[in-house]
């Protein structure tokens, strides 16, 4: 068996905080956004833990920021340049998710410290990170206090069109979170990438 260190223990904090806060602000965005179709809690209730949990994921993001801010790990975003290398590396992967998997083939992409993510997870991985959530953060903080951020809500065209994009983003992370745990169940045996982000340890039979 081989072993590689893949998720450093920053990363692994980050990403189990995240998770769960994701899921409270899905179940509890829900509650605010369909009044009295669940009855889990009070409006009133589902608005406090919304916003409370809001913040820690905030806070959290920064975990992940600074560390691949400071770590030369940060590789692990870079996109590569290269085009033809780049579409040539994403056309298996797809093929792989599409064909080869079914048939018993082996994964494309090798898992190594510097080089951790397909080019499908590295593209959806900076997007998500570096443009999604940052706005989903930002529009969730206007809606937070809209009086005291009247100015910037006004820039934006009013409270509808920032709740509108909050509420288009937390559909999209609703569908990423069902295609990101399946996806993550493709190892073999299926909790292997699981347990990786628990470990740290990608281990390859
Ligand atoms: C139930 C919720 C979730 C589960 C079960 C889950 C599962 C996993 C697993 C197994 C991995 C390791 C495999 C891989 O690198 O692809 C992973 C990595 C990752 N997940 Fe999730 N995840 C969840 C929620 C989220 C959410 C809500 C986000 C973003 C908003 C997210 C973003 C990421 C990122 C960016 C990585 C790569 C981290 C790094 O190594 O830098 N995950 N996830």
């Amino acid at each position: 068996m081989h072993k590689t260190y893949v998720h450093p223990l920053p990363v692994r904090l980050w990403h189990w905080i995240n998770a769960v806060g994701f899921l409270l602000l899905i179940l509890t965005g829900v509650h605010i956004r369909y009044v009295g179709v669940f009855d889990l809690m009070s409006f009133r209730t589902a608005v406090t833990l919304h916003n409370w949990i809001g913040f820690v994921v905030i806070a959290d993001y920064f975990v992940w920021l600074l560390f691949y801010l400071t770590s030369d790990k940060i590789v692990n975003y870079v996109p590569d340049l290269n085009a033809r290398r780049l579409f040539t590396k994403a056309f298996r992967q797809v093929r792989y998710y599409g064909y080869g998997m079914f048939v018993g083939e082996k994964d494309p992409h090798t898992v190594t410290p510097y080089d951790k993510f397909n080019p499908m997870q590295a593209m959806l991985y900076s997007v998500v990170m570096l443009i999604v959530a940052p706005i989903q953060f930002y529009t969730g903080i206007l809606l937070w206090d809209v009086q005291r951020f009247s100015a910037q809500v006004e820039f934006f065209g009013g409270v509808r069109i920032v709740d509108t994009i909050h509420v288009l983003i937390f559909a999209f992370f609703i569908v990423y979170i069902f295609m990101h745990a399946y996806l993550g169940a493709l190892g073999r045996p299926w909790t292997a990438h699981y347990k990786a982000m628990f470990t740290g340890w990608e281990e390859e039979h």
